[in-house]
């Protein structure tokens, strides 16, 4: 009931956020809500890698990323999600304009820089935002590290059941996981 209550309050402001964002920048909005989604993507792994252990929290992680970024894309106004060049869910699969930005955050992370945002108008008129997810956190590698040494057999196994195409193991500190995209729909 609560979480009906929160949906509908979030669709209600919708209308709202889309008016604000249109007159918005995407490169200055779009890193408080890259911010905003990677906090709380973070604080609820946390909690359940801390409550349930790394194979434990794969469900959760697979069920609160897609509604974490919905939610917080609704409060304001845009879509939100992530992509990458080798996913573990095969719906975030970098598209064309996600390969190329993938590749500029690649070159500049080979050229030991730091991969800066992008924003790209598209065809329809909207605009997106592109930021880079570099791997930082030794938490990360429970689920995307080495096999065995860094990701348990027993996360490899609930991973396999739930991922049959997981390509999303193998990364290391400092290597290229993907990228968030914030969409910003076209202005009126
Ligand atoms: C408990 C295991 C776990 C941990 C820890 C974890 N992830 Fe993931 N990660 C997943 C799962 C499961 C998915 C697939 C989510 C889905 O189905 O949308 C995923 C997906 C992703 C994606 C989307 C692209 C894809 O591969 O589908 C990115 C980017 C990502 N993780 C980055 C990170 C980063 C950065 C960290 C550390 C802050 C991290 N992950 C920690 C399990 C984990």
């Amino acid at each position: 009931m609560n979480k009906l209550l929160h949906l509908s309050l979030s669709v209600m402001t919708l209308p709202l956020g889309l008016v604000a964002q249109n007159q918005l920048e995407p490169a200055e909005v779009g890193p408080k809500i890259v911010a905003e989604t990677f906090g709380q993507l973070s604080a609820a792994l946390g909690d359940a890698v801390a409550q349930s252990g790394a194979p434990g929290a794969l469900r959760i992680c697979a069920e609160k990323a897609p509604q974490i970024a919905t939610e917080v894309g609704l409060a304001h106004g845009v879509t939100i999600r992530r992509a990458s060049q080798r996913p573990r869910n095969p719906r975030n699969v970098a598209d064309h304009t996600e390969q190329e930005v993938l590749a500029a955050f690649a070159d500049a992370l080979t050229r030991r820089e730091t991969p800066k945002a992008q924003t790209r108008l598209n065809e329809d008129g909207s605009r997106s935002f592109f930021a880079p997810i570099v791997l930082a956190n030794p938490l990360c590698l429970q689920c995307h590290g080495v096999v065995v040494q860094e990701v348990k057999p027993a996360t490899v196994e609930a991973l396999r059941k739930l991922y049959p195409d997981d390509r999303a193991t193998g990364f290391k500190l400092g290597d290229l996981r993907g990228l968030w995209h914030v969409r910003f729909p076209a202005k009126p």
